[in-house]
């Protein structure tokens, strides 16, 4: 399990979670073809390729596990998918230091149609404890009318939060409402997690009339073929309710699974990792590309995603430009302080041609002024060094030598094993694979000027020469 150093703190809910979870989650790729071997093979590999030692540690079972109940009452694990039982399963998978997420939904079905949880909560609570289970996907399927108002919606999850918490056992409960009722209001107290969307389809940037929302807060139909961009759009106006022990879900991640360009992963993953969001991955990890690996395991842009800050992405701006057939083009700014006063800059080009973006230290920092003073804020009297997060990833050589297990040398500068040391101290120590790679510095009055190519993110962590050079003294 990877270290993380979070002092003691009072925390809403259940004390889990302080860093948003990291894991993999069969949904996106496999849909309801589940079964022993494809989660007892995908954790083998996400051990191999050194997936669990970046912080991937949940291996998430989604639906169409079972095949009903018994006469107790009690959910069955279909025997065909599962000939070995669930908690072999459950064994195995801790067994390599893993742990184990399963699903149910708040209805009295699951969304493809398999036994839901609703009114027996406690039993399934129990029962999934009993198998070393450590993670719930929660969703919202055939719910019987039981929404509409945040309250009902609370009420209805907030029984299988005191279940789950009455078994003793620590499992992370993580909310699959899809934003309905607003839950990033209220989930904090009973949740681990909440999406607040509806689902992800594996497209940079297109509009669908089945994910017709456009803004999380009130959407009355959450739908799915949501897009990395509507999703990402949507973050702004509830990046407040983000917290250590609670997180708005972005939903599970599709790099990997071949609808977006390698850019367009790259953006899909900083941005997810910059927003606090929970990191799943929803690919096949067995026949993961070499690109896709050297993604998904970039070690300094999951070192912000896992800050102890928990704190969340702002969008200082965004303009619209250039449409193309898929979609409003646009440009954006975000930026996410951390813990140890580094602050990430993300300029972000979803538009339909390169360009070149210009941010200003004021600008980046225009949150740290108040209405009462004229002055500066002294971030924007500060030179700061640049380090690019994405200027060391790791070559595709050198992630193909990790798939095909012939890597000999460890890359300090693109790997990170977060079990021995964890990202906090890392990063306070200098780390080159945290860092990134230094490119320069930027001084108060001059312009970070970054060429951004289409469809693409250019991410960048400052760091102030003043605080450098006290941490060396
Ligand atoms: C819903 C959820 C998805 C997935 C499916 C399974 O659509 O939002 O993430 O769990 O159900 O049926």
């Amino acid at each position: 399990m990877p270290v993380v150093n979070i002092p003691e703190v009072s925390y809403p809910y259940n004390g889990l979670n302080m860093v948003p979870q990291m894991g993999w989650d069969n949904w996106n790729a496999f849909g309801c073809s589940v079964s022993e071997s494809l989660l007892l093979n995908t954790a083998k590999k996400i051990v191999d390729l050194g997936l669990r030692d970046l912080g991937y540690e949940y291996i998430v079972l989604d639906d169409c596990w079972s095949s009903g109940r018994n006469s107790s009452g009690y959910l069955v694990a279909d025997s065909a998918k599962f000939p070995s039982g669930m908690k072999y399963v459950a064994d195995q998978i801790h067994s390599l230091g893993l742990k184990f997420g399963i699903y149910s939904s708040a209805g009295v079905m699951t969304c493809a149609r398999y036994e839901g949880s609703l009114g027996n909560e406690w039993k399934d609570a129990r029962l999934w404890a009993s198998w070393g289970i450590d993670y719930l996907k929660y969703d919202n399927c055939f719910n019987q009318g039981q929404s509409g108002t945040p309250k009902i919606s609370f009420d209805r999850y907030s029984v299988m939060s005191q279940a789950l918490k009455s078994t003793g056992r620590p499992i992370l409960y993580t909310l699959c409402n899809w934003g309905n009722d607003d839950p990033y209001d209220w989930a904090q107290t009973i949740a681990n997690s909440g999406r607040m969307s509806g689902d992800i389809s594996d497209t940079f940037n297109k509009p669908d009339a089945r994910c017709p929302c456009t803004e999380a807060v009130g959407c009355p139909w959450p739908g799915f073929h949501c897009s990395v961009m509507n999703i990402l759009n949507k973050m702004p106006a509830i990046q407040s309710r983000t917290m250590s022990g609670y997180f708005n879900d972005m939903d599970m991640l599709e790099v990997g699974n071949g609808g977006q360009s390698d850019s367009e992963y790259v953006v899909h993953f900083s941005m997810w990792a910059m927003n606090a969001s929970p990191l799943l991955m929803g690919t096949n990890v067995e026949t993961l590309s070499a690109a896709d690996l050297a993604i998904l395991s970039n070690p300094a842009i999951i070192s912000i995603n896992q800050d102890p800050s928990a704190s969340a992405a702002v969008r200082k701006w965004r303009y619209f430009v250039d449409p193309d057939e898929t979609g409003e083009g646009e440009i954006s700014l975000w930026t996410r302080g951390l813990s140890n006063g580094d602050m990430i800059v993300a300029l972000l080009n979803a538009g339909n041609t390169d360009r070149i973006m210009n941010t200003t230290l004021s600008e980046i920092f225009t949150g740290r002024r108040t209405t009462s003073t004229f002055l500066s804020p002294k971030e924007v009297q500060a030179t700061w060094d640049l380090y690019d997060l994405w200027g060391n990833r790791m070559t595709n050589d050198e992630a193909a030598a990790i798939i095909n297990g012939t890597a000999t040398n460890w890359n300090n500068n693109t790997r990170y094993n977060a079990t021995v040391k964890s990202y906090q101290d890392g990063t306070r120590d200098n780390d080159a694979a945290l860092l990134g790679k230094h490119i320069g510095s930027i001084s108060p009055s001059e312009t970070l000027t970054a060429e951004v190519a289409r469809h693409s993110v250019v991410m960048y962590r400052l760091r102030s020469q003043g605080s450098r050079m006290r941490d060396e003294l």
